[in-house]
């Protein structure tokens, strides 16, 4: 049995509180002697990452998406690659994706992975292969247990007795881009399936209410809760998707990211995230490409709303990406989003 280890016993330089900077020390100096040292250490691995949030490998000289997948396999040997998420994605090896390929411009909100389905990714795995330019395209996080000990009473109260309802909609294949640039993908490159019934299929495991809409379409209606408990120290945790999927979310997103880094491009983007909101909201909930709701349909007020975008920005930590570096993220406990960059930058994924 392997035995508990005190920080004194890592050879590594560690730094920062989320995320734990690891960097080389002693005999660990690269991909090839991290791997086995981290293989060697679960116990050490784990309680670090529980307790931080996440960690942060730096210096270890990974050029790859294989080296990537190393040391996320030092972290947790389980690999999956099945995703139920909404974000386009493409491999880079049967493990490794390309983080997102969503637009450059669009932000993408802070988001435990998956949070909605029934088992979420336990881990969570960014590599940088090409860094963005400096003061853009960073990948944040937020410890979503500092959220919810963050919010007043009486919004944590209105969300726990409202309960969260998510409504999704997607054009299906061959239906074209239409004028909404909020659209999600289309359903067949989510399920990897053009067959409905086995769209139903993987629905109905997951507690997704399936309708086909005119022509092709796809909506899907589902709940979650607003908390989960955290499997190893039982604290609750703010675990769910309201600030993804709510069609109020990239206005609200830019006119942050435009306090944040105060630019032209951000705040035209804000005023342009407005007016699609405004047009959005002369349809109904069950028609917009994402929203969300109480669980009964009713919406949840705007100043609630901006109590929980405050908090996650409150403890948002933003970590200027350098080639190489890989984040092993607690998905249960912490989450991740993207700020808008433009020029070059690859980040890969992968979770288990
Ligand atoms: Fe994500």
């Amino acid at each position: 049995m392997l035995r508990a280890m005190s920080s004194h016993d890592a050879p590594f330089r560690l730094s920062g509180d989320l995320p734990l900077h690891v960097e080389p020390g002693g005999d660990v100096t690269d991909v090839s002697t991290l791997r086995p040292w981290l293989d060697a250490h679960p116990e050490w691995v784990q309680e670090r990452l529980v307790r931080h949030g996440a960690l942060l490998f730096r210096g270890f000289g990974v050029a790859t998406p294989a080296d990537f997948e190393s040391i996320a396999r030092g972290v947790d040997p389980e690999l999956k690659n099945e995703y139920l998420g909404t974000s386009p994605r493409d491999g880079l090896t049967d493990y490794v994706f390309n983080a997102s390929e969503l637009p450059e411009f669009y932000p993408i909100p802070q988001h435990c992975e998956m949070s909605f389905v029934k088992q979420p990714p336990r881990r969570v795995f960014f590599c940088c292969l090409v860094p963005p330019a400096e003061g853009s395209g960073e990948t944040p996080l937020c410890d979503f247990r500092a959220v919810w000990r963050d919010l007043d009473e009486g919004v944590r109260e209105r969300f726990l007795a409202g309960g969260l309802r998510i409504v999704r909609n997607y054009s299906g294949p061959g239906e074209g881009d239409d004028d909404d640039p909020m659209r999600l993908k289309p359903w067949h490159e989510m399920f990897l399936t053009t067959d409905h019934a086995e769209v139903e299929r993987q629905c109905a495991e997951q507690g997704f209410e399936v309708t086909w809409t005119g022509g092709e379409g796809l909506r899907l209606v589902h709940t979650q809760p607003v908390t989960r408990d955290h499997p190893v120290t039982g604290e609750t945790v703010w675990h769910n998707h309201l600030t993804t999927f709510h069609l109020g979310t990239p206005a609200a997103e830019y006119e942050r990211i435009a306090k944040f880094r105060p630019t032209e491009r951000h705040r035209g983007l804000h005023k342009l995230a407005l007016g699609l909101e405004a047009n959005a909201r002369q349809k109904s909930a069950l028609e917009q490409s994402m929203h969300v709701t109480y669980e009964d349909g009713r919406e949840i007020p705007d100043a609630d709303l901006d109590a929980v975008r405050d908090a996650v920005w409150r403890h948002l930590v933003v970590e200027t990406w350098q080639q190489g570096d890989v984040v092993a993220i607690d998905n249960h406990a912490v989450s991740h989003g993207r700020l808008p960059y433009e020029g070059p930058r690859h980040v890969a994924v992968c979770w288990a």
